[in-house]
Parts: structure tokens; C-alpha cells; sequence
């Protein structure tokens, strides 16, 4: 049965010490409240709502995605007071699942099993915490029915010291909804409408109170400070490695991997420490990822090895590439098969034909490079002329020596060589060899300058 989902996201999140709204700090490169809203998604609702207030504008900016309704709360006056405001946003017919926007790390599975089942009742996910402290306890009878939650600041002695907690989740009935939140008020230790009063209305009304527990508790950790939100980010990024290794990634570290997207690997793969993944990365079968490699947005061919400390940002890597040590491949970049890119060698916007090799120290910029070329150590194609970039086509079977300047537009027909140290500023020729002459002098007798005193 489809619900209402609401993501109360409203409050400021003082902890955090960051101008930016709490529900905007990065977990694994998305939003805090992307993940709630993914997890949400997952449960294919009527529909989702969000309630934000704090920080202006921003959260709805940030998020503005078709199929959420943003409702703003202001000022802040609680739990019960936020869910009130997308009251009218909501299909009556339907019960309304309550999220925290900073609480990101919730299973869609542990939200299926709280909703599951027919029937009008209010269902509280609670779960039992070895420090309970700041959350609100579940207060049960004798034949261990729930009689209410309080809060901390009113809790008694007695209270607590029970370890039960509301995770602030819970599905409300629909028909029941409206009326309760009408009759919430503020008499508590803080002056807030808290929705965890409902537990008394829902008492009143004789409407069943069920408890359910999520699968994992962290899943159930809020973000308050940045403490906490690097405590989320390891756990989020543990439960990735865990992914990774089960579809049979060779981590050489569970503990020193970072995906900030989605990391899609082929078979036997095998990933060294500290590299980073962001945004979609894609890495075929056999392919091998150094030390310390940060990659974005890109496509890696199979049996590829990316040797440690290189970067490769919006590019695809063919198959059976050689890159880095210490590459920069940069936005643009095409390799086809059996490219080898050399340490300290940065390419942007170009596109490298197979069995092609710039093995150092090199800069390739909007340049198309046939098969079977060697770019020697050195060589730049000076692609920007101070207003414009301008392209530079070098053909297959070119030999390009050490440090030559290609300087953009030109091209490089064919099975060209070019001599070490050329600044190549026409079009070369198919088959032939071109350098630019530069004579070598022999100064007989020169003497080098003495420290000034000194004889
Ligand atoms: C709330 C619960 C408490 C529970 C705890 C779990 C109430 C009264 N208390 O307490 O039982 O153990 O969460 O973390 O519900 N929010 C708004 N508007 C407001 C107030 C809050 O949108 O006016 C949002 C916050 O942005 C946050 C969530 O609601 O996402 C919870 O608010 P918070 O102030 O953290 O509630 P707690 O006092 O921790
Ligand atoms: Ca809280």
C-alpha cells in the first residue's frame, strides 16, 4: 500500500558550526536528505513530501528534483508542529511515513518492514541503544504495550534508564492524522508541539501502537555534529566495501576505499588503498586500480591497470591501457585500446588511437592522435594562443621526439617523424622527417663569471 512520506528537515543543526543547512553537509558526495529521499523512493510512495525552513531557499535549490513537494516551516516549533505544515500536501486516504532528514543512513528495508501489514495502527520504530542518551524513551506497561515516549528534558530519574529509544520514525494512520496533530500542544520542558505525543491520542482513540526495529542500529544515527557525520560517512563507506567485496571487487582495504556515487565494477577486479571513486565509475573485467588514485566520472576498459597517484576526471579508458603513474587525464579524454600514458603526462579533451604511447612528461590538449603514435618525453602542443584553443591532429604511425612544442592549429600526417626540440608551427608531411634546426656552438675559451671579491 502506497504512503505519504514526510522528511522533516526543518531544524537549524547548531552542532554542525557550518553556515551550510545541516541537511545539505555531503554524505558520500550527495545531500544528507538525497539519501532520505532515496531510501523513500524505494518504497514507490503516493508521495514526498519535505519540510525544510532553516537556511532559507537553499534546501529546495539544492534539491529541487520533480516528484517532492517542499513545504516550509517557520519558525521551527517541533516534530508535531513540522509534519502539521504538509498536512494539507497529503493524500488522506493514505498513512504518512515520518523521516529525519539527518538521518541518512535508514534501509529502505528496515521502512518496508515498518510498513508493512494492513490496518489502522501507529507504528514506531524504536530500537535499543546501549547509550540512550538525548533520545526520547519508549515507556512500556506490565504486558509490554507502549504507553508513551518521553523526551529526555522531562524524563524522570526512572525513565531514564530505559534503553529503548524512538527513532522518530513511525507511520501514522491517515484518518487519524489530521485530528491528532490539532491536538498537540506545547506544555513540555522545551515549549515544543512533539509529535511523540501522538502516543497518548493514539491511546485515547484505542488505535493499536506497534514497535518495529530497523535492521542495523546505525542506520538510525541522526547527524548533530561533524563528529558525526564523519562516524556516518565511515559506516556508509564500510557498507559500500562490503558491496564491492560480495560482487568480488579484490579490495586490498575494505577500510581505505571512497565512493562518492556509484562504482560498478566488472569481474576480478582489483582495487589498491586510498583511491577515491566519484560520481558513476565503471571498471571492466581484470582491470587494476593503483594506490592512491582518484577517479570521476569515468569508464574503465577491462585489464586496464591505472598505476598509483593518477587522476582521471570525465574520461574513457579502453582496454588494456597502461596509465601513470602519476597521470592527469582530464575531461574529454578518449583512449582506445593498448594506450600507455606515461607519469607526469596530462590530457584533456583529446582522443588517443590504440597501440599510441606518451610515456612522460607530456601535455596533450584538444588533440586527436592516431594509432600507433609515440609521443616523446616532453612534448606540449601548445594548444591556447592567449584567446583561443585551437586543435592539433597528429595521424597513425607518427614518431614525435622529445621536447617538441606543436603549436595548434596543425596537423601531423602520417608516418611523420619529428627531430627532438622542434617547434612545429606548419602542417608535416606524410612519411618524412622534420625538425626545426638549431645549431649547436662550441664558445672556445669561455670562462664562467667568478663570485664578485673573489680572484
Ligand atoms: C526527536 C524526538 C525524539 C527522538 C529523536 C530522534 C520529538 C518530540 N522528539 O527529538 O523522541 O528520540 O528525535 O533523533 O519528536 N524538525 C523540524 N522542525 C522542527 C523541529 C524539528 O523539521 O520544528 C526536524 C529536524 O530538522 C530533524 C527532526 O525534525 O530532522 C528531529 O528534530 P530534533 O530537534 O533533532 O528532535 P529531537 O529533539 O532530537
Ligand atoms: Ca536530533
Amino acid at each position: 500500500m502506497a504512503v505519504n512520506v514526510v522528511i522533516l528537515a526543518a531544524g537549524q543543526g547548531k552542532r554542525m558550526q557550518s553556515a551550510l543547512p545541516k541537511v545539505l553537509h555531503s554524505l558520500a558526495g550527495a545531500p544528507l536528505l538525497a539519501h532520505v529521499i532515496a531510501a523513500a523512493r524505494e518504497l514507490k510512495p503516493a508521495r514526498i513530501c519535505v519540510v525544510y525552513g532553516h537556511g532559507g531557499e537553499q534546501v529546495p535549490q539544492a534539491l529541487g528534483a520533480a516528484g517532492l513537494t517542499f513545504v516550509k516551516q517557520q519558525p521551527q516549533l517541533g516534530t508535531g508542529d513540522a509534519l502539521k505544515q504538509a498536512l494539507p500536501h497529503l493524500d488522506a486516504r493514505k498513512d504518512t511515513l515520518v523521516l529525519y532528514g539527518d538521518v541518512p543512513l535508514i534501509a529502505a528495508a528496515t521502512l518496508k518492514a515498518l510498513c508493512a501489514g494492513s490496518g489502522e495502527r501507529l507504528r514506531i520504530l524504536t530500537a535499543e541503544l546501549d547509550d540512550p542518551r538525548g533520545y526520547g524513551r519508549i515507556v512500556r506497561n506490565a504486558k509490554r504495550a507502549i504507553t508513551a515516549i518521553v523526551e529526555e528534558k522531562d524524563a524522570g530519574e526512572k525513565q531514564r534508564g530505559i534503553r529503548e529509544i524512538n527513532t522518530g520514525i513511525m507511520l501514522l494512520p491517515g484518518k487519524r492524522l489530521g485530528g491528532w496533530l490539532g491536538q498537540l500542544s506545547n506544555r513540555n520542558a522545551q515549549r515544543e508541539y512533539y509529535l511523540t505525543d501522538v502516543v497518548a491520542l493514539a491511546l485515547k482513540d484505542r488505535v493499536k501502537i506497534e514497535s518495529s526495529a530497523p535492521r542495523d542500529n546505525w542506520e538510525i544515527l541522526g547527524v548533530n555534529s561533524m563528529q558525526q557525520l564523519a562516524q556516518v560517512e565511515r559506516i556508509h563507506q564500510a557498507q559500500t566495501a562490503v558491496r564491492l567485496l560480495e560482487a568480488g571487487v579484490a579490495l586490498a582495504d575494505p577500510m581505505r576505499i571512497d565512493v562518492r556515487g556509484s562504482l560498478i565494477c566488472g569481474r576480478d577486479v582489483r582495487i589498491d588503498v586510498n583511491c577515491v571513486f566519484e560520481g558513476t565509475v565503471e571498471i571492466g573485467d581484470n582491470a587494476v586500480i593503483g594506490a592512491n588514485c582518484v577517479i570521476r566520472n569515468a569508464k574503465i576498459g577491462a585489464a586496464t591497470r591505472i598505476e598509483p597517484f593518477s587522476m582521471i576526471d570525465d574520461a574513457k579508458i579502453g582496454k588494456n591501457c597502461r596509465v601513470g603513474p602519476y597521470a592527469r587525464i582530464r575531461p574529454g579524454t578518449r583512449l582506445a585500446a593498448d594506450v600507455h600514458i606515461g607519469n607526469f603526462v596530462e590530457v584533456k579533451a583529446s582522443s588517443v588511437g590504440a597501440g599510441s604511447k606518451a610515456n612522460h612528461l607530456a601535455y596533450v590538449g584538444d588533440t586527436s592522435i592516431g594509432r600507433n603514435v609515440n609521443v616523446g618525453a616532453g612534448t606540449i602542443t601548445c594548444n591556447y594562443d592567449g584567446v583561443n584553443k585551437h586543435r592539433t591532429v597528429i595521424e597513425d604511425d607518427v614518431l614525435i621526439g622529445s621536447d617538441v612544442q606543436l603549436v595548434a592549429p596543425v596537423t601531423v600526417h602520417a608516418g611523420a617523424t619529428i627531430g627532438a626540440g622542434a617547434t612545429i608551427t606548419k602542417d608535416v608531411p606524410a612519411g618524412e622527417l622534420t625538425y626545426t634546426e638549431m645549431k649547436q656552438v662550441v664558445k672556445r675559451g669561455w670562462k664562467r663569471p667568478l663570485k664578485i671579491g673573489k680572484r
